[in-house]
């Protein structure tokens, strides 16, 4: 029987130099093994129904929440830096019980994307939000029960009008960020019955309860008291990743994402080793603002930290990132090559 195959060379000390491999710029570029494109970027948004004016978030230094106008001019900064694309998030002036602002043809979400597309066309892909939290008066995820526990099935029933109610506003991809069990197929069925087999559905497979979403509940006025701990994900489990990126994708998803990305880059890692379809990740809220923040008080590298997060979050296994920096990093990254 053959013995075992050599690996390779064994390191004799003084011959094996690994920083031959970093002597220049031009040789580091060389060799890299991780590249990070303007493409390969997500910006997400929030657009505000009733403003006049934009109006910044004091947790989200330089992010803002848009009116109509701001938001077709930061998606066209967007489209022109090179952007893969866009995430829209609504924020309504009204709420109720049911989030019925949320499949409203009139919504503050579907009359944006509508907005969007009209301004990019095809240039970004045009993604939306599909949870009921920031069109609920209670801020969670879903409907409640008379109990007040949020509501499995009757929850779908929603996300598939507001599926309906996206794709007829021309969303590309359609973002279910809700944790539902079961919220793919019951989009993927309303949309292929209705005839639209041409949208695709963005799964946030392995979405933690996180406390990193911080400064996003004050970006869409959270209404929210309490956590989402008995629909998002428990921050101790890996395993169970895989498990929900499996359902997804039997359901139909298009795309599958782990969020949020820095914390669980581990999970991050594990899912792109297996997936089957292409793998997002969210650098959230909370990412953005600690980076932000220590970066105001002069503690970190603002450039350098930013560039080495979303470097980390494709290296782990990402395909595309979505982070607030989109607009700002593809410009960088152009200038760099
Ligand atoms: C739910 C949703 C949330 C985020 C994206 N979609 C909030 C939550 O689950 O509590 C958080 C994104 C971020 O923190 O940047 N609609």
């Amino acid at each position: 029987a053959p013995g075992p195959v050599p690996v390779g060379p064994v390191p004799v000390p003084g011959r094996t130099r690994l920083r031959r491999l970093r002597t220049s710029p031009a040789m580091r570029r060389l060799v890299a093994q991780t590249r990070v494109d303007p493409a390969d970027l997500v910006l997400p948004v929030f657009v505000r129904e009733g403003l006049t004016e934009p109006r910044p978030l004091s947790s989200m230094p330089g992010v803002l929440q848009h009116t109509r106008d701001s938001l077709r001019r930061a998606a066209a900064q967007a489209a022109q830096a090179g952007v893969g694309g866009i995430m829209l998030f609504g924020v309504p002036e009204h709420r109720d019980a049911t989030g019925s602002q949320a499949d409203a043809p009139d919504g503050v979400l579907n009359v944006a994307i509508a907005d969007v597309v009209a301004e990019v066309g095809d240039a970004l892909v045009v993604q939306a939000d599909l949870c009921l939290d920031e069109f609920t008066d209670h801020g969670h995820c879903g409907v409640l029960t008379p109990h007040g526990a949020v509501d499995n099935d009757a929850t779908l029933e929603r996300y598939a009008s507001m599926a309906l109610a996206q794709a007829d506003a021309g969303a590309h991809l359609i973002g279910l960020s809700g944790m539902m069990d079961g919220q793919v197929a019951a989009t993927r069925d309303a949309l292929d019955a209705a005839g639209r087999t041409d949208v695709a559905l963005l799964a946030y497979a392995a979405k933690y309860a996180s406390a990193f979403y911080g400064p996003f509940r004050e970006a869409v006025e959270s209404q929210l008291h309490g956590d989402r701990r008995t629909y998002q994900m428990d921050p101790a489990n890996r395993r169970e990743a895989a498990r929900e990126v499996a359902a997804d994708v039997a359901e139909g998803a298009d795309v599958v994402m782990v969020k949020p990305a820095m914390s669980y880059l581990d999970v991050l890692a594990d899912v792109a080793a297996t997936s089957s379809v292409p793998v997002f990740a969210y650098q959230v809220s909370g990412e953005y603002a600690m980076i932000e923040a220590a970066a105001a008080q002069g503690w970190i590298d603002r450039r350098g930290a930013v560039t080495e997060s979303v470097l980390s979050i494709r290296r782990a296994g990402a395909d595309v990132v979505l982070t607030y920096w989109a607009t700002e990093l593809a410009a960088w990254l152009v200038e760099e090559r």
